[in-house]
């Protein structure tokens, strides 16, 4: 594995303008992310349900759902806690929700529209009960960070697989992709 995932998360963070700030806020709102997982739970896969190709892959493994449920909802809580303030814990928890997606051939056309799914009903919820507006944009923030690692996992088990299987080195493996890319535009 040739990312790290601490380190990834300290990219990300950088990237994003993550600040010591926005962490604050999330952390002061994480009563309220508790409180709100359920419902953004439901909201998530039923959005995912409306979806043919989506909703086979939730129903496809016994108890899928019922254990969907429940990691979805202490995710949704995380965002607001950072599990151990955004540090090694969180970082490995991320990863490794990116490297179950990966096994489940679940891609970036599904994860990016659900990730703003998610993004957009915070925003709504947050309207609705009229409640201070501050804490959108950390959490917008936070989510761009956790869907990077999906996007990223997926990138390092291609490569990683592509470069196992045919004992390519990286620097030719990343120059067939240039050159795959240049002959189909
Ligand atoms: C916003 C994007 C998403 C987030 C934050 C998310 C979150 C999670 C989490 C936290 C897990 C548990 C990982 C573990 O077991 O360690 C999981 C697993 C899973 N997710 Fe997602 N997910 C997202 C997008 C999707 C999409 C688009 C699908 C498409 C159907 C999907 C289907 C699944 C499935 C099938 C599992 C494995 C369930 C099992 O058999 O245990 N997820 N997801």
């Amino acid at each position: 594995m040739s990312l790290e995932p601490r380190q990834f998360l300290t990219k990300m963070e950088q990237r994003m303008l993550l600040t010591d700030e926005d962490k604050a806020i999330l952390q002061s709102n994480a009563d309220w992310g508790k409180e709100k997982a359920s419902h953004m739970t439901d909201h998530f896969y039923a959005y995912l349900e409306r979806d043919e190709e989506m909703a086979n892959i939730l129903h496809a493994g016994q108890g899928r759902m019922d254990r969907l449920r429940s990691t979805f909802i202490e995710w949704f809580h995380e965002m607001f806690t950072g599990m151990d303030n955004w540090g090694d814990e969180y970082a490995q928890r991320r990863w490794r929700i990116g490297l179950v997606h990966v096994k489940l051939g679940i891609g970036p056309q599904h994860v990016v529209p659900a990730m703003a799914t998610v993004i957009h009903e915070s925003e709504k919820i947050v309207k609705e009960e009229g409640k201070d507006v501050s804490v959108i944009n950390p959490l917008s923030k936070i989510c761009m960070i956790d869907l990077a690692f999906i996007e990223q996992a997926y990138v390092e088990v291609s490569s990683q697989a592509v470069q196992r299987e045919t004992g390519w080195t990286e620097s030719l493996f990343r120059r067939l992709i240039a050159t795959g890319a240049g002959s189909m535009q």
